[in-house]
């Protein structure tokens, strides 16, 4: 499994703090779901944006621009989709890049659009190249070129598309070709999450799941749900599993820190792979600059996991930087480890560009 190719959800190890949906996610994921921007918590820039855009286009009585959803997984990007969607009383189709492997897949689902339906492509950065192609013109346009026939006899038919909205997602917008990026309107990116508003996520979760946890409780579990809500209802489900079996049901703080030690999650939300990874770097090759694929030998796992897992959230925690010689263990990720960083260990990820497909890369 390359990181090109690399899905949400397929990890085996490590994968209890994935961002992506697990198996027994996906149930929750909809009935946890905010279902209004309203009761969408967070990301106030994004909601701010989204609320102009979505008002000027009912006063005009016209669909939205286009949409473009960015941002690492389990941030609400599909449910903001579905918000937007619920916000214009429209309808929603949904597909996703990888299965619109041929044009013909999308003509389909564009001519069957009435107007103003939301059509959302969730990854839509590994949307095939023919199809893209004619997304181009249906976005611009509101028409598609259907080909048919083949070699010199074929004929191009022009088809209507009914004026819709494209929502699309991506985990990668540094994937998205450019003229794609250019055709949409308006470009949402979307944050890692304050703890703060992770702990209202928790509290809006167990609200709706019936499950009464202590303020405390809920900042514990939240401050260790690396930002992102998915991952903040998910240990809220196995914190609530520990104290219905171990207590009374309630979640209080001794039942949220003994529940998290027994799933290997510690104070920063990092898991046993995050410190293995941790622990490779710093103690197998002193620290770095080391491939990421030479780690994850290390590890004994896939370079993909190594990567997409593990290796984002310990960048922004400020334990690994990338350089372009490999990866460089910071001086906190050595104090994490409870050991004293050598001399010139740096301290903070310093000089950083921002930059979504590779955050925390160092340039020299
Ligand atoms: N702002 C939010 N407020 C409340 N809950 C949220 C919010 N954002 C996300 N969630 C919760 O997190 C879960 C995952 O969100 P969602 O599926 O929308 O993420 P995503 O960005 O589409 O992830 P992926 O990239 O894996 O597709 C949702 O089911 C919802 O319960
Ligand atoms: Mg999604």
């Amino acid at each position: 499994m390359s990181s090109e190719d690399y899905e949400a959800g397929e990890f085996e190890a490590g994968e209890f703090l994935t961002a992506g949906p697990l198996d027994g996610d996906r149930d929750l994921d909809a009935s946890l779901r905010p279902s209004d921007l309203g009761s969408f918590i967070g990301q106030p820039r994004v909601r701010e944006q989204l609320e102009l855009v979505l008002h000027a286009a009912r006063a005009r009585g016209r669909t939205p621009d286009h949409i473009l959803l960015s941002g690492p997984p389990g941030l609400g990007k599909t449910s903001l989709a579905m918000i937007i969607a619920a916000e214009m009383g429209a309808a929603i189709r949904i597909t996703s890049g990888p299965a619109l492997e041929r044009a013909g897949d999308l003509a389909a689902m564009l001519s069957n659009l009435v107007d103003g339906d939301v059509l959302f492509i969730d990854e839509i950065h590994r949307i095939a190249r023919p199809a893209e192609e004619m997304l181009y013109l249906a976005m611009e346009d509101f028409r598609v070129d259907v080909v048919v026939g083949k070699g010199p006899g074929a004929t191009s038919i022009p088809l209507d598309v009914a004026p819709f909205t494209l929502v699309g997602a991506t985990t990668r917008s540094g994937a998205l070709t450019g003229p794609l990026r250019d055709r949409f309107g308006f470009t949402a990116h979307m944050e890692f999450y304050e703890t703060g508003e992770l702990v209202r996520v928790i509290k809006r979760s167990a609200t709706i799941l019936g499950i009464a946890i202590d303020d405390d409780a809920a900042s514990e579990v939240a401050g260790r749900s690396r930002g992102t809500p998915r991952i903040a209802n998910r240990l809220l489900r196995r914190v609530r599993d520990y104290a219905e079996v171990r207590g009374d049901g309630r979640v209080d703080l001794a039942a949220a820190r003994a529940a998290l030690a027994v799933y290997d999650v510690d104070e920063l939300g990092l898991d046993r792979l995050d410190r293995a990874v941790l622990g490779a770097l710093v103690r197998g090759f002193g620290g770095g600059p080391v491939g990421v694929s030479t780690l994850a030998v290390a590890v004994g796992e896939e370079p993909a996991t190594v990567e997409e897992v593990c290796e984002p959230f310990l960048v922004r925690a400020g334990m690994i930087a990338r350089t372009p010689r490999g990866r460089l263990a910071t001086a906190s990720a050595w104090h994490h480890l409870g050991l004293t960083p050598p001399e010139g260990a740096i301290d903070r990820v310093h000089g950083v560009r921002a930059r979504e497909d590779a955050p925390g890369t160092l340039f020299d």
